[in-house]
């Protein structure tokens, strides 16, 4: 029987942080060995914001090595560049033709980015690559014919559009596309901000106190977390009224592989400083043994990414053609 198939991407924004990690790339890493996995770096979905050039150069490529050195072999897993399998500019209009406007400005995403840009010019400075981005994410999922997309749960939305569109196009053009299913992970879906834990850790924060960068300097993210804002209660259990102290056991948990209960249990006679030196430790370990795996591959990866892109491109093509003929641009003998 063929393998499932998964397809996962991160947008090429910003460096990466422990949250990508966890609520991430961790799966991702996971799923490789079980499933047929196609995994790129979204640096199309990087330009929907403003973005330096060289600076989108250089986390392109610092992603691609993290992916290598957090667990992704690229002997299992296809990981390109979506830029380099040009079929996604023009999925993304052919799903763009398909979807409403309505759709679109319902995307909790676009809504909370583009508050966040509205000024006194109202629309006048909202740009319109926020509003599409979902198009040209549900083009990549289609694009693989994937079955599974693991994502954050702030991407679970764009999953569900992909499965509407999905069903849309083989009712209205009888195509058959799968109709892929989102996978969140239970734990760690949303690592919070150090010095706010009522928000989400994200690698855009201004303030980089707040997050762990992958290429933090070990020695450097231990004191993050020694400092991260907790409660005054003094006491460890897991409570939503306590998002702080619920973010360090939630670290802990994933970077050790153990349940969240259990990780509660582990602490629950503990202090605070003592909680914060484990996870510090915990972390540090983490980021000494990526890091060096990370030197090791950061110079191959213009070759490794151009053998990813020619063999997604395989696929990719296949099912923009699928479709190219499902909506009459080409005929069935193409
Ligand atoms: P982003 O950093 O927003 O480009 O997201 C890249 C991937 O990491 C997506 O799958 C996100 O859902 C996931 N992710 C981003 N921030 C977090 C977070 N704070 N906790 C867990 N997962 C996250
Ligand atoms: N929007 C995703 C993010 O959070 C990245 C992405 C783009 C993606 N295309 C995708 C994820 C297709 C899964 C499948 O960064």
């Amino acid at each position: 029987m063929n393998k499932k198939r998964i397809l996962s991407g991160i947008t090429a924004t910003g460096k990466l942080t422990l949250a990508n990690y966890i609520g991430a790339i961790r799966n991702i890493v996971k799923f490789q060995d079980e499933y047929e996995s196609y995994v790129f770096i979204a640096d199309l979905h990087a330009l929907t914001l403003p973005i330096d050039p060289n600076k989108l150069k250089e986390n392109k490529k610092n992603i691609y090595a993290l992916f290598i050195a957090c667990g992704i072999d690229l002997n299992k897993t296809t990981l390109f560049f979506q830029s380099d399998v040009i079929e996604h500019g023009l999925m993304n209009w052919l799903i763009t033709v398909n979807t409403t406007i309505g759709e679109l400005s319902r995307m909790t995403q676009f809504k909370d980015k583009s508050q966040k840009i509205r000024t006194s010019n109202g629309m006048e400075t909202i740009p319109t690559g926020l509003l599409m981005y979902p198009t040209l994410m549900v083009g990549d999922i289609l694009l693989y014919d994937a079955d599974l997309v693991p994502v954050g749960a702030d991407q679970k939305q764009h999953v569900e559009l992909t499965r509407n569109i999905a069903q849309r196009l083989n009712n209205k053009f009888k195509t058959d596309f799968k109709i892929p299913k989102p996978y969140i992970p239970e734990v760690g879906s949303r690592i919070m901000s150090l010095s706010d834990p009522t928000k989400k850790m994200s690698k855009s924060d201004i303030n980089e106190k707040a997050s762990i960068y992958l290429l933090d300097n070990p020695e450097v993210a231990y004191k993050k977390i020694m400092k991260a804002v907790t409660d005054s209660e003094g006491k460890i259990y897991l409570s939503d009224t306590k998002p702080g102290i619920k973010n360090l056991l939630s670290i802990y948990s994933s970077l050790e592989n153990i349940s969240l209960q259990e990780t509660e249990e582990r602490f629950k006679t503990k202090n605070y400083g003592e909680l914060k030196n484990e996870v510090g430790l915990s972390v540090k370990k983490f980021l000494t043994k990526i890091q060096k795996k990370y030197d090791e591959v950061i110079n191959k990866v213009d070759l490794y990414a151009s053998c990813g892109a020619k063999k997604a491109q395989i696929l990719a093509n296949k099912n923009l053609m699928k479709l190219m003929k499902a909506l009459g641009l080409k005929n069935e003998s193409e």
